[in-house]
């Protein structure tokens, strides 16, 4: 039965065991993990808008968590598509990697994601997307892992992050919105996607600089 009343609530077995590992996972570490609940599916449609994941090429999934965006994205891969997940939590990375075969799951942070592509013979992704909770990190890694990801996303890649409702009204999520627009050429904000909690929007960027 679909619960109606939870917009991040899916129906699909195991995702009250989901929330409950991702909120452990929020008491356990907040700063890292910036959410009590997994994103919904209508915020993760929303996120793989105009991503191209059949057409072969490397897409990477930074801060995966409970795999909440990663069970639209596995479907989507091209026989020739390569796709890299690195996140930060030990067990969420184990348990991803358990239920995503098809994805290289990598217990690291976005900061080292140039190293890691190289391992894999990639020096550019075409598709970024991320969950990484920007607004509760402080500026100094936001400029770290965005800087990063604007180097290593091809000229024609597109690169897709989320944050809630209240974040642009935050100091570290409004100098994330100023970074986005000095990174890259294009930034798009999508509509706000209301079935999810809190309600989110996503930061759709190209042409990086
Ligand atoms: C808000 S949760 C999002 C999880 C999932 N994408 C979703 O939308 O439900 C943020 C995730 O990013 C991970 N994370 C935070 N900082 C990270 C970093 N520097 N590198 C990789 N993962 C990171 C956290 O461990 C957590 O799993």
């Amino acid at each position: 039965m679909r619960d109606t009343a939870n917009p991040n609530r899916t129906g699909r077995p195991g995702a009250w065991s989901d929330a409950w590992r991702f909120f452990r996972a929020f008491l356990r570490s907040p700063g890292t993990i910036g959410a009590v609940l997994p994103s919904s599916r209508h915020l993760a449609h929303r996120m793989l808008e105009g991503h191209d994941l059949e057409g072969g090429g490397v897409v990477v999934e930074l801060g995966p968590g409970t795999g909440a965006f990663t069970r639209h994205i596995e479907p989507r891969l091209g026989a020739e598509t390569q796709c890299l997940a690195l996140e930060l939590d030990p067990e969420a990375s184990l348990r991803l990697q358990q239920r995503h075969p098809r994805i290289r799951v990598i217990n690291d942070s976005a900061e080292n994601l140039g190293s890691h592509l190289a391992a894999h013979g990639a020096t550019r992704a075409g598709s970024i997307i991320s969950g990484i909770p920007w607004a509760a990190m402080p500026p100094t890694l936001q400029e770290t892992i965005l800087g990063g990801i604007a180097r290593l996303l091809a000229p024609e890649g597109r690169f897709s992050t989320f944050t809630y409702i209240q974040s642009p009204h935050t100091r570290r999520g409004a100098a994330c919105a100023t970074l986005l627009e000095r990174l890259f050429g294009r930034v798009e904000r999508s509509p706000m996607v209301w079935r999810n909690f809190p309600p989110a929007f996503v930061y759709h960027c190209e042409q990086p600089r």
